[in-house]
């Protein structure tokens, strides 16, 4: 394995927030609606960790240090896991396990909807993400990890559905992803490595 401690340290830091928010829970610390907080933070978190796992190409192409993309994998997985979580809290804080609920609840907060289908999207990457999948899926590998666009547009519309008083937060956040998706537009992902000669040289 090249570079453990850095793999090491990309994995403890994204596992130190789930941690810190069970203790945080634990000593009654997430406020008058602790379920509720630890849905939230799971759902910016998972978001967080998608658009990391988007910047890492941007930032290999930048800086041409390939730590950036033997993390990449890692974090998508995290982001998954994030999500998961996120689930699990909601079916478990929100719902409180009464899945009879659920017909209700999604017409009470449609955006759930929205959530659903970024995880499914989500779900196929998580499985293929391995080199056995790597290798029978071939150019089609790629092809289906374009989802992750599509994972990007629904977390967003999700959260801004949840958010509206919040819009600043979610203005940052789509900010980066638009910028994330314009740098790979083609022609300006070229121009990643050239930024990258001009800033060295200067
Ligand atoms: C079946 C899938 C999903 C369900 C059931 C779900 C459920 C929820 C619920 C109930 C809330 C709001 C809680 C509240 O404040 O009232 C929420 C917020 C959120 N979710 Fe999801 N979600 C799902 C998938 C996703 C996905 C795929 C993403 C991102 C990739 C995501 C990211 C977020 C974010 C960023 C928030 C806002 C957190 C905040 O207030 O800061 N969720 N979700």
């Amino acid at each position: 394995m090249r570079n453990p401690i850095w793999r090491i340290t990309v994995f403890i830091l994204a596992l130190l927030p789930p941690l810190y928010w069970l203790y945080q829970a634990w000593i009654f610390a997430l406020g008058p609606d602790p379920g509720k907080a630890l849905v939230d933070r799971l759902g910016q978190g998972g978001l967080i960790l998608l658009l990391l796992t988007l910047a890492m190409t941007p930032l290999q192409k930048l800086t041409r240090w390939g730590g950036w993309i033997q993390v990449r994998r890692q974090l998508g997985l995290w982001c998954f896991a994030y999500i998961c979580l996120h689930l699990c809290a909601y079916g478990v804080f929100i719902l409180g396990l009464d899945w009879a609920q659920l017909g209700v609840e999604l017409r009470k907060r449609p955006y759930i909807i929205v959530g659903a289908l970024g995880f499914l999207c989500l779900l196929p990457l998580a499985l293929t993400s391995n080199k056995y999948s790597m290798r029978r899926l071939g150019a089609n590998w790629k092809k289906l990890h374009r989802l992750i666009y599509v994972i990007l547009g629904f977390g967003l519309l999700h959260m801004l559905w949840v958010v509206r008083s919040d819009f600043e937060r979610w203005a940052l956040y789509a900010s980066l992803g638009l910028l994330l998706l314009i740098v790979r537009v083609p022609p300006i992902a070229k121009q990643l490595p050239v930024l990258r000669t001009r800033l060295a040289s200067r």
